[in-house]
């Protein structure tokens, strides 16, 4: 039987930057509430909101010090109320970032871990012995430098943080924390809440501390192995989500296992495993490799999409996928750059945004909508470093100059690649301040094209009205429940087919500068078209970044 989650197309929203409606340059739960009929007009049926609990916003909400109060800067729990009815009234769904990992060092039972060593809470949070202040080991956090952090009470213990140092990790052995984790679940479900994005989940288990990646550098090292998809995890997955489910059946968990392979996406989502309903990984998106500086980090260096490498990959999540859960389609997220500054061709700059869309969320699978991605919204181009508010940008920037590239060059590439730049505030009337985010500075800000709903809307070619078509064409019975065959094609074209019963779809999107001529596809009634196709015999030429979807 269908269920409301196999049929929906998810927003996501940053709320400290969607809309402010108490005019301190701090978007709220008030302005999401006021932006219901933008979204249900564009064809949202569930939002995903990113962590709203109070935080010291060292990780801007990932940094939890009271997971059952709202932080005030986004609103009170009245709010939160109001945004669950409001939804519902309007036949809408809202899923809440659970932050399971961690907890900011804030939080009373790290306070208390640290201020009691022998107390009920040390055991909450993760502890190794290091006598003579040695590190416990050589494993990296992923935020830079040790997983490692000398104890704030002077003991000669460090803590574990997998994230900042701000951020120690729950230690989930102890059965304590996961029934208070599993508590505060309950009481969010309580609230009315229709289900829980799992932040982080795939770490809540770790290896034996007492071993070192084995290399010779002096430089703690990031050491996935010892920390992501242990064998405890699961089983604490499938308690969790197994009592969520007996107080709430048709909850709809969804899991961010960012490092994921096609083989665990079936393990995390297999409904026998009473684990998530559908997982995001972030290995559907494949970039181009080829064009590196060896002397750079690649994470910050612009790649490109590598379409063939993409294809490949979506091909092997689809087929892994088919008859076991939806695959999560997305372009964009809080923790990487925009896809419009990220895969969109410079020279045919809408069409393409036109193409990626379609090509992606006509599959198989759950929408996943980055707020702003439906309007075009890029990068924030930030002019200074300090501007990121995030540590990772200075070794980047001294390591650019030193193997010479200007600090112009250096800047332009975080602003391309950096997360902090793909998270600005939302662009709703280009000719109000801070087009209508705020009245006041926004808390995060740069400069950035406009690419306003007001416009948008008033444009009948524009992006936005794209995309309500696009995702009204997704919610019909072939494109959220027929089958999906990806094709063979030559270098540049994603051709795939949907299928259901007698009714049957081609998807044929060129996503590259060039013309490329292929087979003409056997449906016949044309649903969508953007640039130009032409036929010659049994042929079709797809002009550059040009898409149909034909429909029988
Ligand atoms: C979130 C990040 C966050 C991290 C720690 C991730 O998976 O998406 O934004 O920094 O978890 O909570």
């Amino acid at each position: 039987m269908l269920k409301w989650y196999d049929q929906q197309v998810i927003y996501q929203i940053y709320p400290k930057s969607f809309q402010d409606t108490n005019q301190d340059g701090i978007g709220d739960l008030r302005g999401v509430i006021q932006r219901i009929p933008y979204l249900k007009q564009l064809g949202v049926t569930t939002i995903w909101l990113n962590p709203i609990y109070v935080s010291p916003q060292v990780d801007n909400g990932y940094d939890v010090s009271n997971y059952y109060a709202i932080d005030q800067s986004l609103g009170t729990m009245a709010d939160v109320e109001a945004l669950i009815a409001a939804l519902h009234a309007n036949g809408m769904f809202l899923l809440l970032d659970f932050v399971m990992n961690h907890t900011s060092d804030q939080h009373p039972w790290f306070q208390d871990a640290v201020a009691h060593p022998q107390g009920l809470y040390r055991d909450y949070y993760l502890w190794a012995d290091a006598p003579a202040k040695q590190l416990p080991n050589n494993w990296g956090s992923f935020f830079g430098g040790s997983v490692w952090e000398p104890d704030p009470g002077a003991t000669d213990q460090y803590y574990f943080h997998l994230f900042d140092r701000h951020m120690p990790d729950l230690n989930w052995k102890n059965p304590e924390v996961r029934h208070s984790m599993l508590e505060i679940a309950k009481f969010w479900v309580d609230k009315g809440i229709d289900g829980l994005r799992l932040d982080a989940f795939i770490h809540i288990d770790k290896a034996d501390f007492h071993q070192n990646v084995p290399n010779q550098s002096t430089e703690p090292t990031i050491a996935e192995e010892f920390y992501a998809h242990l064998p405890h995890v699961q089983p604490y997955l499938s308690k969790f989500c197994g009592a969520l489910r007996e107080l709430k059946p048709d909850i709809f968990i969804l899991g961010e296992a960012a490092s994921a392979s096609p083989e665990l996406l079936i393990d995390y989502s297999r409904p026998e495993n009473n684990q998530c309903n559908a997982v995001i990984t972030f290995r559907s998106l494949v970039d181009r490799e080829d064009q590196l500086d060896p002397q750079l980090p690649a994470e910050f260096q612009p790649k490109g999409l590598d379409v063939e490498g993409m294809k490949r990959q979506l091909t092997t999540i689809q087929t892994k996928l088919a008859g076991v859960s939806l695959p999560v389609l997305y372009w964009s997220n809080h923790d990487m750059a925009r896809v419009a500054t990220r895969y969109a061709s410079p020279q045919y700059h809408q069409r393409s945004l036109k193409c990626l869309a379609t090509m992606l969320y006509l599959q198989r699978g759950i929408p996943i909508i980055y707020y702003g991605e439906e309007l075009g919204l890029e990068n924030l181009q930030f002019s200074d470093l300090t501007s990121f508010n995030d540590w990772t940008v200075q070794p980047f920037y001294d390591r650019a100059l030193a193997v010479g590239y200007s600090s112009a060059e250096a800047l332009a590439m975080l602003n391309q690649t950096h997360k902090m730049a793909a998270r600005g505030p939302m662009q709703w009337d280009a000719k109000q301040p801070n087009t209508g985010f705020s009245p006041a500075t926004p808390w995060l800000h740069g400069t950035t094209k406009i690419a306003d709903v007001a416009s948008e809307q008033a444009d009948s070619q524009s992006l936005l009205h794209f995309y309500q078509r696009l995702l009204r064409l997704k919610q019909t019975a072939l494109f959220t429940q027929g089958n999906e065959i990806i094709q063979a094609t030559p270098a540049g074209i994603f051709r795939f087919t949907r299928q259901l019963d007698q009714t049957a779809a081609t998807v044929t999107c060129n996503l590259s500068n060039q013309p490329v001529t292929v087979m003409t596809d056997t449906t016949t009634e044309v649903q969508l078209l953007e640039g130009s196709v032409s036929h010659s015999g049994q042929q079709t030429t797809y002009q550059p970044w040009t898409l149909t979807v034909t429909q029988n």
